[in-house]
C-alpha cells in the first residue's frame, strides 16, 4: 500500500508511521487522518510486526489538525472530521499492538491526542505539548477533553485546556504526561531499544495488558477485575505462559511465540 502524507516502514517486527507533511508541521488534515486509519490496519493486520512507533517528519511531531482545512468546515463536515479523529485513536486504543509515540517536536492539539492515545511516550527535549484548541474558539475534538483528565488528573488537565498553554517536555513528563525524555538526537535510538525490549515479551500478554488497562479504566474496579481474573486464567491456556514459567525453573531466558 502506498501513501501520500505518511511514510511506513517495517522492520524487525516493528512497524514505524512516519506523518510527512513538515510543511505544515505535519498538521492532520482528512487524508492524513484516512491514511492513519488505514496503516494502523494493515499493521493490525501484518503478522510480522508486534510493535509500532509513531513518530512525525523534521520539526514537529504533529501540530494539530488542520486548521486551513477546519476554517471552511460546517457543524457536519466538522462532525465527520471529529469522528474521524475519533476513529484513528479507537484504532489505536485497542490495536493488539503495543504504540510507541516518539515526540520529536510539537505535539499540539490534535498531535497531542494522538501521543495520547499511545501506549508508551517518549519525548525529545525539543518538543512542546500542549492543546491549544480554545485559542482558535474551538474545544479539543478527538479525545483530549477525555484523555488528558484520565492521564494527568482533573485540574490540571483543566488549566491546559483552558488556557491552551503549551508546556515542555520536562513538565510533561513531571505532570505524568510522558514516560521519558531524551536528547533529540537519541529519540529514535531509544524509542526502538524500547520497542525492541518489548518484542522480546510475549505478544499475547502485551495485547491483554493493553486491553486490560485500556478497558478497565474506564468501567468500575469489580467488572475491570472480572475481566484481569478472565484473561488471567486464559493465559494458562498459551504457550507462553509455559515457556516463561518453565524458562524461569531451567534458569534460562524465555523464548516466546505470541501463542
Ligand atoms: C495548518 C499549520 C498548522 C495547523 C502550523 N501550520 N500548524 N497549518 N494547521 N495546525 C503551518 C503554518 O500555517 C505555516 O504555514 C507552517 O505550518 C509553519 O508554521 P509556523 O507557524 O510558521 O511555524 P512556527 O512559527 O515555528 O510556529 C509553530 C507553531 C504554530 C507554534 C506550532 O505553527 C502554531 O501555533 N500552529 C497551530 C497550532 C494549533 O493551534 N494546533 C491545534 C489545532 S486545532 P505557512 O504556509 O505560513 O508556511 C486541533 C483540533 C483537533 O488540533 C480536533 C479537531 C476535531
Amino acid at each position: 500500500m502506498s501513501y501520500k502524507h505518511i511514510i511506513v516502514e517495517k522492520k524487525n517486527g516493528i512497524g514505524t508511521i512516519t506523518i510527512n507533511r513538515p510543511q505544515v508541521l505535519n498538521a492532520l488534515n482528512r487524508e492524513t487522518l484516512e491514511e492513519l486509519i488505514t496503516v494502523v490496519q494493515e499493521l493490525e493486520n501484518d503478522p510480522t510486526i508486534h510493535v509500532a512507533i509513531i513518530t512525525g517528519k523534521e520539526k514537529a511531531f504533529i501540530a494539530g489538525a488542520d486548521i486551513t482545512q477546519m476554517q471552511e468546515m460546517n457543524t457536519l463536515q466538522a462532525k465527520k472530521f471529529g469522528g474521524l479523529g475519533h476513529q484513528l485513536m479507537q484504532h489505536i486504543e485497542n490495536s493488539r499492538l503495543p504504540y510507541i509515540a516518539a515526540v520529536n517536536g510539537y505535539a499540539l492539539g490534535g498531535g497531542c491526542e494522538l501521543m495520547m492515545a499511545c501506549d508508551i511516550i517518549l519525548a525529545s527535549t525539543h518538543a512542546k505539548i500542549g492543546q491549544p484548541e480554545i485559542n482558535l474558539g474551538i474545544h479539543p475534538g478527538f479525545g483530549g477533553t477525555q484523555r488528558l483528565p484520565r492521564l494527568i488528573g482533573k485540574i490540571k488537565a483543566k488549566e491546559l485546556l483552558l488556557t491552551g498553554d503549551t508546556i515542555d517536555a520536562q513538565e510533561a513528563y513531571r505532570i505524568g504526561l510522558i514516560n521519558k525524555v531524551v536528547e533529540p538526537e537519541k529519540l529514535m535510538e531509544e524509542t526502538e531499544k524500547l520497542a525492541q525490549k518489548i518484542l522480546t515479551k510475549s505478544a499475547v500478554q502485551t495485547s491483554f495488558i493493553k486491553e486490560l488497562v485500556n478497558k478497565g479504566i474506564n468501567i468500575d474496579l469489580p467488572s475491570a477485575n472480572t475481566l484481569e481474573i478472565a484473561s488471567f486464567s486464559a493465559s494458562f491456556a498459551t504457550e507462553d505462559q509455559k515457556e516463561g514459567m518453565t524458562a524461569f525453573l531451567e534458569k534460562r531466558k524465555p523464548l516466546f511465540k505470541g501463542k
